[in-house]
């Protein structure tokens, strides 16, 4: 659409049901908060700006609303006295002639761009103000949408509603789209009088048809323009947002074993022909690439696995994890902050962190990279086709060349150079007949006490 649009996006309340120190809009579905939902959805919309209504005290809001849209204007509604009012603290942003301006809410995360773009053709097809409605399966609490030959008259808030009104299901979803060129005469002729004595945006509809403008309701689902209040309802919100990411990795051709299990994050990215077994839990900034399979209870966040390669079962993927093509990373295993080339193995009971493991080298199990001294981290560089015995620990920094072998629990402090064999522990020595005399020591010791 060419036309310029404003979107407004009311962020101002602190949602008290949801008992909790901070606003409503910063708390997350698919680990993105809600506002970052709603403003990743009006851009998609092609908002060409975007002003967000804070309350005071709201600068983590400001911050991550500026992180998502950079160019996005914050204003503060310093009273909380209804959302035409909370509009109008935006009104610098709206005396600015923009073609369309959308109204929404921050806590209603889930409505779709294409929704959005719905709003903006019926403005585009005459509408001067068109207003987002959906059936109810229980209409209490929201404003009721009062349609008569195809024209929105008006929307009446519960407490302000006759029993008639009462009686209609099509209710307001919270967001309303206007021409740019009437929103500021709709909005200064809004008043507070009425049952909450709160300035409505919803009045907007009423003054509107007064002075015959063209008014109109569009259709959602329900399910699409909840919004939330407590963590009832934010949980519910998940537990949709789930079901339609779960749908459209399936969709897009990647194996979900068993679906309902496994949770994404709002910008999961699979390629198609990726398995992934039961309980797998995808942190946020996860790329796997096609033909990987995720097995059973891993955990992944801020990491890329590359083509073909196998995580798990019950690995633990952490930021800058690396996995190279066709690598293995087994059971019990945890990687941060490290590249682990094409072919690598690490496939028991280990932790590699801030490090390199070179192509088809293999990690036996119990491996651990010491990377930490208690001040700073260090880096543990391991080349390629090296063989790293079992309970093996990696005193970093250190490094160890291509084709070296590390014996079976050595502790690696020093340089271990190119196919050499390091040996870093005590020398084993047998003792010939000792074990027997300690058996019948023991015996005699315990028959003794009884
Ligand atoms: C609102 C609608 C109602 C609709 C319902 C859908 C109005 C008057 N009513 O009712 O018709 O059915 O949403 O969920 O619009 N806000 C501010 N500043 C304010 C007041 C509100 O920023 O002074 C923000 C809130 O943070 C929230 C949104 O506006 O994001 C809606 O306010 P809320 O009080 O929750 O309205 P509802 O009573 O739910
Ligand atoms: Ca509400």
């Amino acid at each position: 659409m060419d036309n310029s649009c404003l979107a407004i996006v009311l962020a101002a309340g602190m949602g008290t049901r949801m008992r909790s120190a901070m606003p409503k809009v910063m708390h997350e579905i698919g680990n993105l908060p809600l506002v970052g939902h709603v403003l990743n959805a009006v851009q998609g919309a092609g908002a060409t700006s975007i002003a967000v209504v804070v309350g005071p005290d709201m600068d983590e809001v400001e911050a991550r609303a500026k992180k998502i849209v950079p160019q996005a204007r914050c204003f503060v509604q310093t009273d909380r006295l209804g959302t035409a009012h909370a509009v109008q603290a935006a009104e610098v942003a709206y005396m600015d002639e923009h073609d369309h301006v959308l109204v929404l809410f921050g806590d209603t995360p889930l409505v779709t761009s294409d929704t959005f773009n719905r709003l903006r053709f019926r403005l585009q097809d005459g509408a001067d103000v068109v207003v987002l409605g959906f059936e109810a399966d229980n209409p209490f609490g929201y404003g009721r949408l009062i349609v008569e030959n195809g024209q929105l008259n008006a929307i009446r808030e519960e407490k302000d509603a006759s029993d008639a009104e009462r009686a209609v299901t099509f209710c307001n979803a919270g967001i309303m789209g206007f021409k740019g060129s009437v929103l500021k005469q709709l909005i200064d002729a809004i008043d507070n009088s009425n049952a909450k004595g709160e300035y409505y945006l919803t009045d907007a509809v009423e003054i509107a048809r007064k002075h015959d403008m063209n008014v109109v309701a569009e259709k959602a689902d329900e399910a699409e323009v909840q919004g939330i209040n407590n963590r009832e309802q934010l949980a519910n919100c998940e537990k949709v947002f789930q079901g339609v990411m779960r749908s459209t990795m399936m969709e897009d051709g990647i194996t979900l074993v068993d679906p309902d299990t496994v949770h994404f994050s709002y910008d999961t990215k699979i390629e198609n022909d990726v398995v992934i077994e039961p309980n797998v839990v995808f942190g946020p900034g996860v790329v796997v690439e096609t033909g990987a399979r995720i097995r059973a209870f891993s955990h992944l966040e801020q990491c890329v696995v590359k083509r073909d390669a196998t995580v798990g079962p019950y690995a633990r993927l952490r930021p800058k994890a690396e996995i190279g093509e066709g690598a293995h990373i087994g059971n019990f295993v945890e990687i941060k902050n490290a590249r682990i080339e094409n072919g690598a193995k690490i496939n028991h009971l280990s932790y590699i962190g801030d490090a390199r493991v070179g192509e088809k080298t293999n990690v036996g199990a119990g491996t651990i990279t010491c990377n930490y001294d208690g001040f700073l981290k260090h880096h543990t560089d391991i080349g390629a086709g090296c063989f790293v015995g079992s309970d093996s620990v990696l005193v970093a920094p250190v490094t160890v060349e291509d084709g070296a072998y590390i014996a079976a629990g050595s502790v690696v402090t020093e340089f271990v150079p190119q196919d050499a064999l390091a040996l870093g522990r005590a020398r084993q020595t047998n003792k010939a007949g000792r074990g027997k005399i300690i058996r019948q020591r023991l015996a005699a010791a315990k028959a003794g006490q009884s």
